[in-house]
């Protein structure tokens, strides 16, 4: 096949693209490579981005340029669309930015799809599992997703979600089928984002299929953003010894899995036989609470950094989440591969291989409380 990866040069496309290659298909990334991912004069850490005869078509273009979209997308088979915002915190101001470059960008790339390039079979949208805002509980016997946290509840130290009527509730695996209530602009772009796509693939008989990815870590994600990336932020902060900020109570929990897993979930959704539209997790199906994971960076980089439980929190974060993969395992065949220690001991060894860069984020969560929009103790 030949393979248009838009926002290839960056965490996940290379990855991907490195594997397409390796398969024997032909690629073309189109990337803008954005300074907030890749520095004001971007030296990607992507081999084939340097080297001419790597068989790979490079475009430096904007995903809503229209003339170098066309230009991308002649002869392709299939699309995996990566390219994206992805800061939930700066999405809460930066609203009509978010939606120009997530939603805008997606809806011209289906038109020209539709319109001019009929030859495309298949898109792959990089959808998140910020869709489902909090994740799944269940309160006898049922299943349910808590609406967002309210700021005050936030603020005034109550994070775990309750029910109706304050009941406690219990955390479960999150399916596909559980309702879509995003609590951050990001995430309303990617939901609108499935939405189309769900009325392309019903009307132009397009396969569409949309990966709902956890928190994907690994090596080679950018170091540099401030707005997204725990584990990037925390590494960088370590390594000169810095106080980490352990957002709410530490005891949060995230779905962590390894780029690679995630990559050859991309691969499997180009190539499985599916029905016209399909939206699945992917994920490692486990929930890891931060502090743990934060702990478990801190002994693996050798760091002597105090981990800080502040209390601090940010509108559009959420509590918990992790994803039920019953379906990602019939539907693609997917089961990660990589667990979180393997995978830490991979990124750790990487990130000492990379520069130490001053530390933005602490600047990005002042963006954010100066906006109303979060608790910061420093
Ligand atoms: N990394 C995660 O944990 C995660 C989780 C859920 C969903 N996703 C989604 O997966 C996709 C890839 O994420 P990633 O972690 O590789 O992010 P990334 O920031 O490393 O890569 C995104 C790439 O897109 C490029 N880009 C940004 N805006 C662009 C534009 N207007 N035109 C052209 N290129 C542009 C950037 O230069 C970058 O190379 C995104 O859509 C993201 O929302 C990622």
């Amino acid at each position: 096949m030949k393979i248009l990866v838009t926002g290839g040069a960056g965490f996940i496309g290379s990855w991907l693209v490195e594997s397409l290659l390796a398969a024997g298909h032909g690629v073309t990334v189109v990337d803008n490579l954005s300074p907030q991912i890749h520095g004001a004069l971007p030296t990607p850490d992507v081999g084939w981005l340097q080297r001419p005869d790597s068989g790979v078509e490079f475009i430096r273009a904007d995903v809503r340029d229209r003339d170098a979209m066309d230009q991308a997308l002649a002869g392709v088979d299939a699309v995996v669309h990566l390219a994206a915002e992805t800061g939930t915190g700066q999405s809460m101001y930066q609203i009509s930015h978010y939606y120009d470059v997530n939603q805008q960008a997606t809806a011209s790339l289906f038109e020209a799809i539709v319109t001019r390039h009929r030859h495309v079979r298949r898109v792959i949208l990089a959808s998140s599992r910020s869709v489902y805002g909090e994740g799944a509980y269940r309160l006898h016997d049922q299943l349910l997703v808590p609406p967002s946290r309210a700021l005050s509840r936030l603020e005034a130290g109550q994070f775990e979600p309750v029910g109706p009527n304050g009941e406690p509730l219990e955390l479960v695996p999150t399916p596909e089928s559980a309702l879509a209530l995003p609590a951050s602009v990001y995430a309303a772009t990617k939901l609108a984002n499935e939405t189309l796509g769900s009325v392309m693939a019903s009307t132009y008989g397009l396969k569409v299929v949309a990966l709902r990815f956890q928190n994907v870590y690994g090596e080679r994600q950018s170091l540099r953003n401030p707005y997204t990336g725990i584990l990037s932020i925390f590494s960088n902060r370590m390594r000169q010894g810095l106080p980490i900020n352990i957002f709410e109570d530490g005891l949060e929990s995230r779905d962590f899995v390894h780029v690679s897993d995630v990559a050859r979930a991309i691969r499997l959704g180009l190539e499985a036989d599916l029905p016209p539209f399909t939206v699945t997790n992917v994920g490692s199906g486990v929930p890891t609470p931060v502090l743990h994971v934060a702990d478990l960076l801190r002994q693996q980089l050798g760091s002597t950094s105090e981990l800080q439980v502040t209390g601090d929190y940010r509108a559009g974060d959420i509590r918990h989440c992790y994803a039920d993969l019953t379906q990602a395992r019939a539907v693609l065949g997917f089961a990660p591969e990589i667990g979180l220690e393997q995978g830490l001991q991979a990124f750790c060894d990487w990130v000492m291989t990379q520069p130490v860069l001053v530390d933005r984020s602490a600047q990005a969560l002042k963006e954010l409380t100066q906006a109303g929009l979060g608790k910061s103790s420093s």
